[in-house]
């Protein structure tokens, strides 16, 4: 185990008795090249995201999740890396990084890295040495496999964007055939070599020695792979990018990696990307032992908007967490159409964001959001991203001046509307989806319930989703109407509204009516 090494941050661990900080936490997605550029090369930067630290500050969220900043060939726009310890020049250096550490911390902001330990780019050095030859000392860092007999793949994986195509490229050189669950420019390390673990700790330290808060741990669920790298049964495949999840020797790289960062007192989080589908199996990877917390991604991005599902996925996520395990939500993130384009209005995106701020659990934020973004219209000229998902990519509109904010043009168009959604004009107009973003963070700030309360479901009226939030003396309820009518709910006792979707003012009595598409959060008279 590592000595506990004291880095300067935000702040110490919380004091005894109030919940960690990674639970009361909102955290916001950074996606660095769509968010703001200061080099002028129409792709964001380090500098530029450095300029812009006041409006996150502002906005009112306590973290920054950044996607990958480290040296890639972008292949997967940084999720394919070749040096885990430098930052990528297309986003400045290693000094900027560590700017943007301190100028986070200074504003009270923690900041999370994005770290990919499934897979490295076939660039890396590791891998460019494993490839060389079938005696290289770092051949068993990757996965390598003879052919079947007739010449085929080792199993039938496939590799997630390339439907229907093996998870496997044949090395010509040495005849062997390398693993990668995504692109071919994308090899999975063999995490049951010790080695390789030693080696991605020692990243993990690198970075959180310059005092960075915790990481994102990308495909999470692909780490631990069964040796014998059986076919895969239809009935196991949960997306077709990981051919087996849920192994049993994913728990101990976990419990190590949980040690790990445990052993630095600037109290650093760790955030797993899961997917599965078998609900009871997501404590495994969130508690003690395992990551702090871990994204639900099926349960939270694929709700439809509906009451019941919402009220039955808060249910089923209260249940299946053990006792120390925490929830996570999020709406929308990089690899997902935005949730204002798959809702289909903006009246909708904006009473979404109640229940990501009202529900129980650490929101995720992808900025852009609390613009009310949708997806870009990306001509089949301009598409980049193999897997399709360059729409919800494009870069955030700061103003309504040509060029919104950017010097040259973006490396993908604005999304629609950039000018009327721009930051500028938002921050102009108290009706705005930006301002109701900050009323509801403040709403949230202020309540130790809407944080860390208890959830209880008030069954208040078809098409609404109501509930109650309760911590000590301290109580809030919230409720959102599905209908595509108005609804009346009653409540036990008096209310007024301290944040509300069609209100710009808080304070006002509630009186129990809801307008199609309304969300209140509301605390007692
Ligand atoms: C994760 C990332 C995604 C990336 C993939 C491969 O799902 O969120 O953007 O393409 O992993 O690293």
């Amino acid at each position: 185990m590592s000595p506990v090494v004291e880095v300067v941050g935000v702040g110490a661990a919380t004091a005894k008795g109030d919940p960690p900080w990674w639970q009361s936490a909102v955290v916001y997605q950074v996606y660095p090249r769509s968010f703001a550029d200061r080099s002028g090369d129409g792709i964001g930067d380090l500098a530029g995201f450095l300029d812009r630290l006041p409006y996150v500050a502002a906005l009112g969220v306590d973290a920054i999740w950044l996607s990958p900043v480290f040296r890639s060939p972008m292949a997967d726009f940084g999720y394919d890396v070749s040096d885990y310890c430098d930052v990528d020049p297309l986003f400045g250096t290693l000094a900027d990084l560590d700017r943007l550490v301190g100028g986070a911390h200074r504003h009270g902001l923690r900041l999370l890295l994005d770290w990919v330990p499934n897979h490295t780019s076939d660039r890396h050095p590791w891998f460019l040495e494993s490839r060389s030859s079938r005696r290289a000392a770092k051949r068993d860092w990757y996965v390598w496999r003879d052919p079947k007999a007739d010449g085929s793949p080792p199993n039938n994986w496939t590799a997630a964007f390339r439907p229907g195509h093996p998870a496997w490229t044949l090395d010509p050189s040495t005849g062997q055939f390398y693993l990668h669950s995504f692109l071919p420019e994308q090899p999975d390390l063999d995490w049951s070599n010790p080695e390789v673990r030693a080696a991605m700790h020692d990243v993990l330290h690198f970075w959180l020695e310059r005092g960075v808060d915790g990481f994102r741990v990308d495909v999470a669920h692909c780490l631990g792979k069964d040796p014998a790298l059986p076919d895969d049964p239809e009935h196991l495949v949960v997306v077709p990018h990981c051919a087996l999840n849920h192994h049993p020797s994913t728990a101990p790289i976990l419990a190590g990696l949980r040690r790990l960062v445990d052993g630095y007192a600037h109290a650093p989080m760790l955030v797993g990307e899961v997917f599965l589908v078998a609900p009871h199996e997501m404590s495994d990877y969130s508690g003690p032992g395992a990551f702090h917390l871990a994204f639900d991604l099926p349960g939270s991005l694929h709700t439809p908007w509906d009451a019941d599902a919402w009220r039955s996925r808060t249910a089923a996520t209260a249940e299946r967490l053990g006792r120390d395990a925490w929830p996570t939500l999020v709406l929308s993130n990089h690899d997902t159409p935005r949730h204002r384009t798959r809702f289909g209005s903006e009246a909708r995106a904006r009473a979404a964001a109640v229940l990501l701020l009202g529900l129980p659990g650490t929101p995720f934020l992808y900025a852009g959001e609390e613009l009310g973004l949708e997806d870009a219209a990306i001509p089949p000229e301009r598409r980049l991203d193999p897997g399709g998902r360059d729409g919800c990519r494009a870069p955030l509109p700061w103003n309504d001046a040509p060029g919104h904010g950017w010097d040259a043009e973006p490396w993908l168009p604005f999304p629609p509307e950039a000018g009327r959604r721009s930051v500028a004009r938002q921050e102009a107009d108290p009706g705005s989806m930006l301002l109701f973003y900050r009323r509801l963070l403040a709403a949230r700030r202020a309540s130790p319930a809407l944080r860390a309360g208890d959830w209880r479901d008030l069954d208040a009226a078809p098409g609404v989703f109501a509930w109650e939030r309760r911590h000590g003396g301290d109580r809030r309820v919230c409720a959102v109407n599905f209908a595509s009518a108005p609804r009346t709910i009653a409540l036990v006792g008096d209310w007024r509204v301290e944040a509300g979707t069609h209100r710009t003012q808080a304070g006002a009595a509630f009186d129990g009516r809801l307008a199609a598409d309304e969300a209140v959060v509301l605390r007692p008279d």
